[in-house]
């Protein structure tokens, strides 16, 4: 199966103008998916791209000229980086897009799936689905401004019929965007049920451009059952790839994990998020990224607890010295619903 999946995987794939090189990508994940993140990711390898932190696209010409903890990069990712944006005005987006492009990097995505209250009431993200016209006015203003490869992510839609993400997936084409991530579940659903990878399959289906799948990932054997069942062109990976940086290498059949894995790719994340981030930012992150990481101990509430009290980075080393110590028994399948 291992082979079926990397020689799958390991397939170059071509995105508008560009080519990628494999088609295992890092979802978008706001406050997860950082530089600090992803270059504790770029150093077991395996994807064809990573998405970074969602921006609001009005904020990105000014994030642009400051050291911003959303909107930055290391030099050696640009040529991976897909940045995504999120905003209501086509002519914000498109702005935001030129900067991403001037900026050196892969692709610009356009946020239609954030379902949080806050972005929707700006009719962003998800509100977006309820509003296809304005919709396919935003990526073909972002088109008009980009030559970059532009991507869209969205979901079902606020009605569980798949006649919607089918009809949405040919108006952003028509548009122009040059690639899909769809992750098939209504907007209101904060992943409490299980994605409809059929819906995948109907999008695919219904488009000429790639179409990567996302939605409940956590191993090998789902990912060659997204593919094989779907038809998708590549799979978005997103809290299974925090939970396991070294996920994405391991089904490119680049590394085989051994049991110090776990121990040492939470020391290196700490270290480099201490060297990116202020105190204050790295340990608001790590806390985050210890959500996910716990899922993969038995005892994935002492571990998230010691971490989530710990009142300072010092205190946060000492208690994850203390937890490896304790040498953690590990979980086949973390359960990774059960953080929503
Ligand atoms: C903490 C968190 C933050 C997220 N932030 C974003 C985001 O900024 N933009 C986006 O399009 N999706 C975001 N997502 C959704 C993921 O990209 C992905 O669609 C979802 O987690 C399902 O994939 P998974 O089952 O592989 O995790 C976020 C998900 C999580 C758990």
């Amino acid at each position: 199966m291992k082979s079926d999946l990397s020689s799958r995987l390991n397939r170059p794939l071509t995105i508008g103008r560009a080519t990628i090189d494999r088609r295992l990508v890092l979802a978008p994940m706001t406050l997860l998916g950082h530089i600090a993140f992803r270059e504790l990711l770029a150093g077991f390898g395996g994807y064809g791209l990573l998405f970074g932190e969602m921006c609001s696209a009005r904020r990105i010409p000014q994030e642009a000229y400051t050291g911003s903890a959303y909107f930055g990069w290391r030099e050696a990712e640009r040529r991976h980086l897909v940045m995504q944006i999120f905003g209501a005005d086509p002519t914000a987006m498109a702005t935001a897009a030129r900067v991403i492009e001037e900026k050196g990097l892969f692709g610009v995505d356009l946020n239609f799936g954030c379902s949080v209250a806050t972005i929707c009431k700006q009719q962003c993200g998800a509100a977006l689905l309820k509003a296809p016209d304005q919709a396919a006015r935003i990526v073909e203003a972002v088109r008009r401004a980009i030559s970059i490869p532009l991507f869209v992510k969205f979901r079902t839609g606020w009605t569980d019929d798949p006649a919607i993400p089918v009809d949405l997936a040919r108006r952003f084409t028509s548009a122009g965007a040059d690639a899909l991530t769809f992750h098939p579940r209504v907007a209101p659903d904060r992943r409490s049920r299980p994605p409809r990878w059929d819906y995948i399959r109907r999008v695919k289906d219904a488009v000429a451009i790639p179409v990567f799948g996302n939605g409940d990932v956590f191993d090998e054997a789902d990912c060659l059952r997204m593919m094989e069942t779907t038809g998708c062109d590549g799979v978005a990976i997103g809290r299974m790839a925090i939970a396991r940086p070294w996920l994405m290498a391991q089904m490119a059949g680049l590394l085989s994990p051994d049991t110090g894995i776990y121990r040492r790719t939470a020391f290196a994340l700490l270290d480099l998020m201490e060297r990116h981030f202020d105190n204050r930012r790295a340990l608001r992150r790590y806390k985050k990224f210890a959500l996910y990481f716990s899922a993969n101990f038995k005892f994935a509430h002492s571990f998230f607890k010691r971490i989530g009290n710990a009142p300072d980075l010092k205190a946060l080393r000492g208690e994850l010295e203390a937890f490896f110590s304790g040498d953690p028994e590990t979980m086949a399948r973390p359960n990774m619903n059960f953080f929503l």
